[in-house]
């Protein structure tokens, strides 16, 4: 099912509702452009959400196929709506919908129409990221994520790969093991046992190299939204143990249950704690997340109690989910406190990791 994401998500963007190989002709041929015509792809009733080239209002939708063509090379895709009989909005868009994962929204009155390209006809493996080059009607394959590179290569060792982001290579630390694999590592944290915490930097889609020092965290605030277009996280993992202790909290997002979604809203910056927050004990035991085989936190145990300290700017690691109360037993990471199954500072020889595919 996941690996089936490319062909699936063409399918379904343009496999319904779509009618192949319209012809809209152009004014005449003369112009400085050569386009006579262009083969469009519609998906109705979904709209390319990004800032549009140009938005106008037109006569018909021909109309706005041929302030399309009018500018050759730089129109990808349009979007138009219906507003009366003799009035559309038409937005000319300069990108496209296989340079926008993510932006493709449902919009019940729009039409979004991609000019035809070799992307369509998904030419790239299972795992790998179609682009097309509209000038001379090519494309190029891209490795999409650290799950595409596992299903690519099913033995590929953890370690630093390439992948394509926004438009350009990024170095992502993919964790092939656990669980399945092709988790990328947004966070390593460690706490020395010489008991100097490391002061946290907070970094870029350029410089997760810095996750070998153990003192490195994606901004998630301002980077996770980009990642989760391109590599389309659904799920989360979260790692943290003591020494001191003895315990690990080792948990997944469970993405299909209803808190599992609530979790994953909130860390995406979508909703804000539960309104009972803090320490409602908002949530079921379980319920949302669940535990992993080493796992042996009292947190697991008894439940996690609340989704979401909702403080923090830095949300998926600064207590995204924990047991409030008397005894806290938390996961909570940012520059002054390490709580781990515990609200005991300072650490020492402990360790965060945060994991998402
Ligand atoms: C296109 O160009 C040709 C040759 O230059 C000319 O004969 C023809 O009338 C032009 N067509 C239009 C629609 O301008
Ligand atoms: C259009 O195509 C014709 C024939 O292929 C070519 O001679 C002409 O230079 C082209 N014009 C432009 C503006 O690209
Ligand atoms: C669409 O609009 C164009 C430009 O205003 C006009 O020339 C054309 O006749 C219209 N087509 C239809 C089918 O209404
Ligand atoms: C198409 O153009 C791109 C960029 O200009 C180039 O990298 C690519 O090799 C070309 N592809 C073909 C098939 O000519
Ligand atoms: C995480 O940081 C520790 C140092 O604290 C380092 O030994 C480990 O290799 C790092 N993990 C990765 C995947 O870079």
């Amino acid at each position: 099912m996941i690996f089936c994401y490319l062909l699936c998500y063409l399918q379904l963007v343009f496999g319904e509702g779509f009618s192949p190989n319209v012809r809209y002709h152009a004014p005449h041929a003369n112009a400085s452009f050569n386009y006579s015509y262009v083969n469009l792809k519609y998906l109705k009733g979904h709209k390319l959400d990004i800032t549009p080239l140009l938005a106008i209002t037109v006569r018909n939708r021909t109309h706005c196929v041929r302030k399309c063509l009018s500018k050759k090379y730089v129109c990808q895709s349009i979007n138009t709506e219906k507003v009366s009989e003799v009035s559309w909005d038409c937005e000319i868009l300069s990108s496209d919908v296989y340079n926008n994962p993510g932006k493709l929204i449902s919009h019940p009155e729009v039409v979004h129409s991609v000019l035809a390209n070799r992307c369509l006809k998904s030419p790239c493996k299972e795992g790998e990221r179609c682009i097309p080059d509209y000038t001379n009607d090519s494309y190029s394959c891209h490795v999409m994520s650290c799950l595409g590179i596992k299903r690519l290569e099913p033995n590929s060792p953890s370690g630093f790969y390439d992948v394509y982001i926004n438009g350009g290579y990024k170095k992502l630390y993919c964790e092939m093991e656990d669980e399945g694999g092709g988790w990328v590592l947004l966070g390593n944290y460690s706490v020395p046992a010489t008991n100097i915490r490391p002061r946290i930097i907070y970094g870029n889609l350029d410089q997760f190299e810095q996750l070998r020092n153990g003192d490195f965290l994606l901004d998630n605030k301002a980077y996770l939204s980009i990642l989760k277009d391109w590599i389309d996280i659904k799920e989360f993992r979260f790692y943290c143990h003591k020494v001191s202790t003895g315990r690990t909290i080792h948990v997944m997002t469970a993405p299909q249950t209803t808190w599992g979604a609530y979790i994953h809203d909130y860390i995406f910056g979508k909703v804000d704690t539960p309104s009972c927050n803090p320490n409602c004990e908002s949530k079921g035991v379980g319920e949302g997340i669940n535990a992993l085989p080493d796992d042996n936190s009292f947190m697991s145990s008894v439940g996690i109690g609340s989704v979401g300290w909702g403080l923090s700017e830095y949300r998926l690691y600064d207590g995204p989910f924990f047991r409030g109360g008397p005894n806290g037993y938390h996961f909570l990471l940012n520059q002054n406190r390490q709580d781990c199954d515990d609200e005991v500072q300072p650490a020492s020889q402990a360790t965060w990791r945060f994991y998402a595919r």
